[in-house]
């Protein structure tokens, strides 16, 4: 059995190294060298293990069974009506108060001929937990290839008809954590449409919005800034971007969903995924309260959390992509964050 706090590492031939703990399958570093060789850690959180299991526990971290928000908490399935926590405001949160975040992990290192080193994470949830129907078996494999690709693929499978959307949920800083913000990092999403959220549902009207001329237009790729200082309602309401976008060409394989620089430090970066959806979330809750890496407060901004997923409270949407799982079936997900 792992403990909390046990530490895996992958590396791969380029000096590319990803750290997580057992807890919440927390990534707690990923160091990526520029072309001159200087090494960066481009995820914020914490400096040390101990503080990461006491600080933030969503940073870097597996979020289940349901990532994002469900309005009320509330779903129904095979004409049954469900009653999830409710965390955040009105709604449920990435899938409670005793989310996947919190819990330790079984970790066991695989061999697989793709990746120059490989972990797989499995996790049983019983039925009911945090008032989910049916038993989920999931297991995560953490990859790392020669190519720089950091491989998340999720597989999951239920005892009865459920619902399941889960992600990964680090936030990322091309010039290193504990530097600066991330308004100066240049962001392209693959992306014509998103969901716009409202305030007093604090989540997604259901509405599926075209980006054209608003400040979620980032196809052609842009500043962050730009968005950030835009006089724009969705921005506005959540001091930032907090939003979902409709990757383009959704059809279950690999697509490009965003691609991050910072060209002052040399890095960039690409996601791929198999899910219809992309949550952009530029961390507008962090208030510099907390110490984080390189001893600097982690101030709003610090970081680019890019979740694939379905859509926030798909279980609500008949319009939005379908976020059941029936039983015996295979949830699978990937997701590739490469770095260039
Ligand atoms: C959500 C934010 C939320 C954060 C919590 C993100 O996935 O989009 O609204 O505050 O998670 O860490």
């Amino acid at each position: 059995m792992t403990k909390p706090s046990d530490v895996f590492t992958l590396k791969n031939s380029n000096n590319v190294e990803v750290a997580f703990i057992a807890r919440g399958g927390q990534i707690v570093s990923i160091k990526v060298p520029n072309a001159q060789g200087e090494v960066a850690d481009v995820v914020i959180g914490y400096e040390t293990v101990e503080e990461a299991l006491a600080g933030d526990a969503y940073y870097g971290a597996l979020c289940g069974r349901y990532a994002n928000r469900i309005v009320k908490g509330q779903f129904e399935l095979n004409g049954e009506q469900f009653q999830l926590d409710v965390n955040n405001g009105p709604n449920h949160l990435h899938g409670g108060v005793d989310g996947f975040n919190l819990r330790v992990w079984d970790v066991e290192a695989i061999t697989l001929p793709k990746f120059a080193q490989a972990y797989q994470l499995t996790l049983v949830s019983p039925n009911g937990d945090q008032k989910y129907p049916g038993e989920l078996t999931v297991k995560v494999v953490y990859g790392l290839t020669n190519d720089n690709e950091f491989v998340i693929e999720y597989d999951a499978a239920s005892t009865k008809d459920t619902i399941i959307n889960l992600t990964s949920h680090a936030y990322f800083n091309l010039e290193g954590a504990g530097t600066g913000t991330i308004a100066d990092h240049q962001l392209t999403i693959n992306a014509d449409k998103f969901t716009p959220i409202d305030g007093e549902i604090g989540t997604v009207t259901g509405e599926i919005a075209d980006v054209k001329e608003t400040a979620m237009d980032f196809v052609t790729g842009k500043a962050i800034n730009e968005a950030l200082v835009a006089d724009c309602p969705q921005v506005k309401l959540v001091d930032g971007i907090d939003h979902n976008f409709v990757i383009n060409g959704f059809d279950g394989t690999l697509k490009l969903a965003a691609r991050l620089e910072h060209a002052a430090s040399g890095r960039a970066m690409e996601v791929y995924t198999d899910q219809p959806g992309i949550q952009m979330y530029t961390g507008s809750h962090f208030d510099g309260s907390e110490k984080g890496k390189l001893g600097a407060p982690i101030e709003k901004w610090a970081g680019l959390a890019m979740e694939t997923q379905i859509f926030p409270d798909s279980p609500n949407k008949e319009n939005f992509p379908n976020a059941v799982l029936k039983a015996g079936e295979k949830y699978t997900h990937t997701c590739v964050y490469k770095f260039i």
